[in-house]
């Protein structure tokens, strides 16, 4: 499993040959003009929820792409009514995908579309693939539901938000690394806005000083599972 950084929530992830892109907001971020959405390959858009910060590209994707969105049932029917292809979920409800095994998980945050529309409850995502483990939190709080991911699942990764003010800060998510028994964190949604802005020695030096691995890509750099 190789999985690429995109910057702030967006993430390319590949299975044996097939490409999933979560949230992806790429154009507008400035921090990754140097990556070309038009160059990027998706077979599937795992969506955690609804905010711009994580749909902005995902039309002209989709639709260069003929990627399959997945992600709560009220943001694929969105998609759907744009004439874009969806597979719908719901908490707690899981799929086995060509690459491997999806589960929808809580979040908390909130979930409107730009326009104001109604995008479902936020989530995160649990994935089963090639033998590797990961998670992916979405924008949350530390929350409780996290402890229920362990009971089913032995994490390789935890991808979680990190840059406080508007999900998790650094603190929480060294706890929220407990809850999923997960010591292998990448961090993500830091330092695209001012709110959210990190100081990544500290932060490092943090989850190091609890025996815990943070990564912190650049724009565009992978890691291998
Ligand atoms: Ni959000
Ligand atoms: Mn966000």
């Amino acid at each position: 499993m190789k999985i690429t950084f995109y910057g702030h929530a967006s993430l390319g992830i590949e299975v044996n040959d097939v490409h999933i892109l979560v949230d992806p907001f790429i154009s507008a971020n400035d921090k990754a003009s140097h990556i070309d959405i038009n160059t990027l390959k998706a077979d599937y858009i795992l969506l955690t929820h609804a905010h711009q910060d994580h749909i902005l590209d995902v039309e002209t994707i989709a639709k260069s792409t003929d990627a399959v969105i997945v992600s709560n049932f009220e943001i694929v029917s969105y998609f759907q009514n744009k004439g874009l292809e969806g597979h719908p979920m719901n908490h707690g409800g899981s799929w086995d995908f060509e690459f491997g095994n999806v589960k929808y998980v809580n979040a908390i945050h909130t979930s409107s579309f730009p326009d104001g529309s109604y995008g479902g409850q936020p989530g995160g995502f649990v994935i089963e693939g090639e033998r590797k483990n990961i998670y992916i939190a979405g924008d949350t709080a530390l929350t409780m539901d996290m402890k229920l991911i362990p009971l089913q699942i032995k994490l390789d990764l935890a991808i979680l938000p990190i840059g406080d003010n508007f999900t998790m800060g650094i603190d929480d998510a060294i706890i929220a690394s407990d809850f999923v028994e997960c010591d292998k964190i990448l961090g993500y949604h830091y330092d695209t806005f001012g709110y959210i802005e990190i100081d990544h020695e500290e932060a490092k030096r943090k989850f190091f000083d609890k025996n815990k691995d943070l990564m912190l890509l650049d724009i565009g750099e992978s890691i291998e599972l």
